[in-house]
This record gives structure tokens, sequence and C-alpha cells, in this order.
């Protein structure tokens, strides 16, 4: 119904399914840890952000929030391989439980350079959820997710902040952007 939308070639996750599943999402982890757990869930910026937001709403415990800006991609489609930590985290990890938020695990590399990273600071646990997980597309193998929203196809998304070219990360479901955008 708007120019913005019309970028966009299919939905292939709706806001309602998106919703459901980070409930059921919220649930499994809620499940694994205990309550006395002090857990730092650390948003991977910026696209993990609006998954960031409605996850921790889902978990019933008590989380702190940090965040972490990593970048790969730039304004491409296809990551770079350089990935480059602009902002670290803030908080000391030693002793504690780390939860990493994604919203998309594709080749692998950036959550495989913030894990090898995070580390050497000696988190008692690290665990990953990923709203979505290209699996054939993983150039590091060894990486995987904990928790996974969604298993999609090797199709360009945007939207529910995943972006293209910093565009369309406040679409609120996922979808593939028309070929003519990019290519
Ligand atoms: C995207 C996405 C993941 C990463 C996945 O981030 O949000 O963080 O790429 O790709 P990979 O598995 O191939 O490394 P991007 O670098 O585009 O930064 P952004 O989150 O700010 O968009
Ligand atoms: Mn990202
Ligand atoms: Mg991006």
């Amino acid at each position: 119904n708007n120019v913005f939308t019309n970028d966009i070639k299919e939905v292939i996750i709706n806001e309602e399914e998106i919703k459901q599943r980070i409930e059921e999402l919220g649930k499994e982890i809620t499940n694994i840890y205990n309550d006395d757990d002090d857990i730092v869930m650390l948003c991977i910026l910026r696209g993990a952000i609006l998954f960031m937001a409605d996850l921790a709403r889902e978990i019933d415990l008590p989380v702190v929030f940090d965040f972490m800006d990593v970048s790969s991609y730039g304004a491409s489609t296809e990551s770079s391989g350089v990935v480059r930590i602009i902002k670290d985290m803030e908080e000391n990890i030693e002793g504690r439980h780390l939860l990493i938020v994604e919203d998309i695990i594709d080749t692998g590399r950036t959550l495989k350079h913030v894990i090898d990273m995070l580390q050497t600071r000696n988190p008692k646990s690290i665990k990953v959820v990923t709203l979505l997980d290209k699996p054939e597309r993983r150039v590091k193998k060894e990486i995987d997710a904990d928790f996974n929203g969604f298993e999609i196809p090797d199709e360009f998304v945007v939207g529910y902040g995943l972006d293209f070219a910093e565009k369309y990360r406040n679409l609120s479901f996922i979808g593939v952007l028309k070929e003519k955008l990019y290519i």
C-alpha cells in the first residue's frame, strides 16, 4: 500500500508468526537457566535490536542488557568477511552467563568472531539465540545457535531489524527484497 512495502517481493515470516515464535523461545530460554543465575543478554547491533526488545519481555528471569556494535556487511548484500567491532560491550562477564542475541546467522563469521573474543573473558557460559538461520550459507561450520527461531533459505531478507544499506529495519515482518533494488 506504499512505496516502502512495494520494495518487498514476498513476506516470508509475518508479524504474528514472529510474535508466536518469540514467545516459545522465551519459554525455552527461561527453562534452561535457574532463577538465581546472573544473565547478561547481549544484543548484537544493529540488526538484533527489535528481536532483543521483544524476546527479553518473554524471558521470565532477571537479565541485564548490554550491546555490542559489530558490522561485517556495509552497504552490500554480501558479507565482507571482515568483522569490525564498532562498540564493545560494557559489562564484565567473567563468571556470568552470557546470552548472545542475533537477528540472523548467515556465513557465521560475525558470531564466530564475537564468540572467540568473548570466550577469553571467561563467562560461566555462552549461549546464542538467533531469530533466523541460513544453515546452507555457513562457512564457519562450527558455529550454531542454541536457540533458533526460523531456518530460512538463501534469499536476501530484510525487516524486523534486518537491513539493506541501513533501510527496511523498521518493517514488522521478514520479507524478501525485490532483486531489482540491489542488482
Ligand atoms: C548482519 C546480521 C548479523 C550478521 C550475519 O549484520 O545482523 O549480525 O550480518 O552475517 P554472517 O553470519 O555472515 O556474519 P551486519 O554486519 O549487516 O550489521 P547490522 O546488524 O548493523 O546490519
Ligand atoms: Mn548484525
Ligand atoms: Mg546489516
